[in-house]
């Protein structure tokens, strides 16, 4: 291996301390392989108040921190602990900020109103810690709007601080939909500078734009699957960014997720009841026994299962299958489980589904990761119809578990997913383009028709999806690579320019 690197990692969610989607995975799963590779990560995060640090062994590792904001200093506290894979994770303890019920949005899912100042002190906070306990970090690799700021402030308050000058960034895309978009009242307090305040770095039609800032700023920017990098960079896409990602040129790449396979193995997940392996499936009809009496459904091993987990948002595609569902049961042999929480109006519709179609659907609205991982276990097809994926770690899990995705082709999803053949009887998986409940009707009808009609197919798809490596082993060697390109673009960066006034 090369030299190790010192990486901080700014992310905020990570499971299992707080997490509402993908990212919580990510942030638990790649400093996890990062630290195998021999590197020094260590991961920060806000400490929510559902995080109790008793649970989690936690030490005090600064009593008292003081964090200068653009026009006030606030006061923290750090605490620190190691994760289960003994990756080193600090949590900043900011009792106005962070002590809330959710982590970005109210139970009636509105986001809190002081975001954009949660934040800019959350991406602030993480790179006094980094100074108050000299770690000198090579990179400071943030994720998503809630951490992107901290390319900003390396490049306009750091850039001849001992401990920080040097480092380089790198701001990971998971999802360009959330860019962090706030009114101007609150750019006094993120402290940016007004003259940084433009259309090219931090400005967006009048308010502060947390996400294009950081690309601005970042060393290197990569999204999480190559085809969506591809997507958001097109004319027209990326939410608006497409122009200012088409601008960092070869410092924007597409890095795929992976997924660990520790904590999502059906030969040693401890939420299931039974384990089950490419060679030995009978664990999985078990599994496929228990969900339907966890759904209240038909115990029958038979019929063919359908299920979905997911945050109820525009981008998943509910909507899609809200509007399909009703012809499938009405028609189709299948049952359908269905596990998420969100939007109100299909927690709804979501919720009332099994009534009207008792022992044939079922829902669980909420959050609860020990159903996740039964519906990726006992399903035999798992339906991710997203209208765009950065990168779907869903579908990776399910195929994990031999249970076929059906997916719409698109970003990750795409990339990830081999669609059936159905003269040869390959594939991992079932695709659809279009953006119609008919498309997602048609395809479920395509799956649910092999399932009975060509089960070798099936079968031998089911080994091959089992079979197909999504660990992180070869994603994580490109984040090494992109670590190292951001290291040699900051250099060059800071003959040309040292600083950003
Ligand atoms: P996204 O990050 O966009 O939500 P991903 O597919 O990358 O999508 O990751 C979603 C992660 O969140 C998975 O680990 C999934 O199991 C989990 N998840 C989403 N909704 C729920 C839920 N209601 N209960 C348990 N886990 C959930
Ligand atoms: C985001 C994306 C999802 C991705 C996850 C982790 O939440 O929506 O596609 O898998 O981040 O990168």
């Amino acid at each position: 291996m090369s030299k190790p690197l010192k990486i901080l990692f700014l992310i905020s969610e990570m499971h299992p301390y707080a997490k509402i989607g993908g990212l919580g995975d990510v942030a638990a799963s790649l400093p996890k392989a990062l630290l195998k590779m021999g590197h020094d990560v260590r991961v920060v995060i806000p400490r929510y108040s559902s995080i109790d640090p008793d649970h989690y062994n936690t030490t005090t590792c600064l009593q008292s921190m003081g964090v200068w904001m653009g026009d006030k200093e606030e006061w923290c506290s750090v605490h620190s602990t190691k994760s289960a894979d003994q990756v080193p994770v600090y949590m900043i303890e900011h009792g106005l900020f962070f002590h809330r019920e959710g982590l970005y949005h109210d139970n009636g899912m509105n986001d809190y109103d002081d975001n954009p100042r949660r934040f800019a002190f959350f991406s602030r906070a993480a790179l006094q810690l980094a100074k108050d306990i000299s770690f000198k970090p090579d990179i400071v690799h943030a994720n998503d709007w809630q951490s992107a700021l901290s390319c900003a402030y390396l490049k306009v308050w750091h850039w001849n601080d001992p401990i920080l000058g040097d480092a380089a960034s790198l701001l990971t895309l998971h999802n360009v939909a959330y860019q962090g978009i706030y009114p101007k009242d609150h750019y006094n307090y993120i402290g940016l500078g007004w003259q940084n305040f433009t259309q090219d770095k931090l400005e967006s039609y009048g308010k502060v734009n947390f996400l294009k800032g950081g690309i601005h700023y970042a060393d290197l920017v990569n999204a999480v699957s190559p085809s969506f990098a591809q997507e958001i960079t097109a004319p027209g896409g990326g939410f608006g960014l497409a122009p200012y990602l088409s601008d960092k040129k070869e410092s924007f790449v597409g890095i795929l997720n992976g997924i660990d396979y520790e904590t999502w193995n059906p030969q040693t997940d401890p939420h299931l009841p039974a384990h089950f392996s490419m060679e030995k499936l009978t664990g999985k009809q078990k599994c496929k026994q228990e969900l339907q009496r966890a759904f209240d459904l038909k115990v029958d091993k038979k019929v063919a299962l359908i299920g979905t987990v997911g945050r109820f948002v525009d981008q998943k595609g509910f909507h899609l299958i809200a509007q399909a569902i009703e012809r499938i049961l009405g028609q189709m042999h299948v049952q359908f489980v269905i596990l998420g929480s969100g939007e109100g109006d299909l927690q709804d519709y979501f919720g009332n589904l099994p009534a009207r179609y008792p022992r044939k659907a079922g829902s669980y609205i909420g959050y609860d990761n020990r159903r996740a991982h039964l519906i990726e276990a006992g399903c035999d097809f798992f339906l991710m119809p997203s209208l765009f994926e950065p990168c779907g770690l869903n579908q990776m899990y399910s195929m994990h578990y031999g249970t076929l995705p059906i997916v719409r082709a698109t970003g990750g999803l795409n990339d990830t997913v081999e669609n059936y053949n159905e003269k040869e009887g390959t594939g991992t998986g079932f695709k659809f383009s279009d953006t119609s409940p008919d498309a997602l009707y048609y395809t479920v009808g395509w799956a649910v028709s092999t399932y009975y009609d060509r089960p070798k197919h099936i079968r031998s798809m089911v080994r091959t999806a089992m079979k197909r490596d999504f660990s992180w082993q070869s994603s994580a060697l490109q984040y090494e690579a992109a670590y190292k390109r951001a290291i040699e673009n900051k250099k060059a960066f800071d003959t040309k320019s040292k600083y950003y006034w």
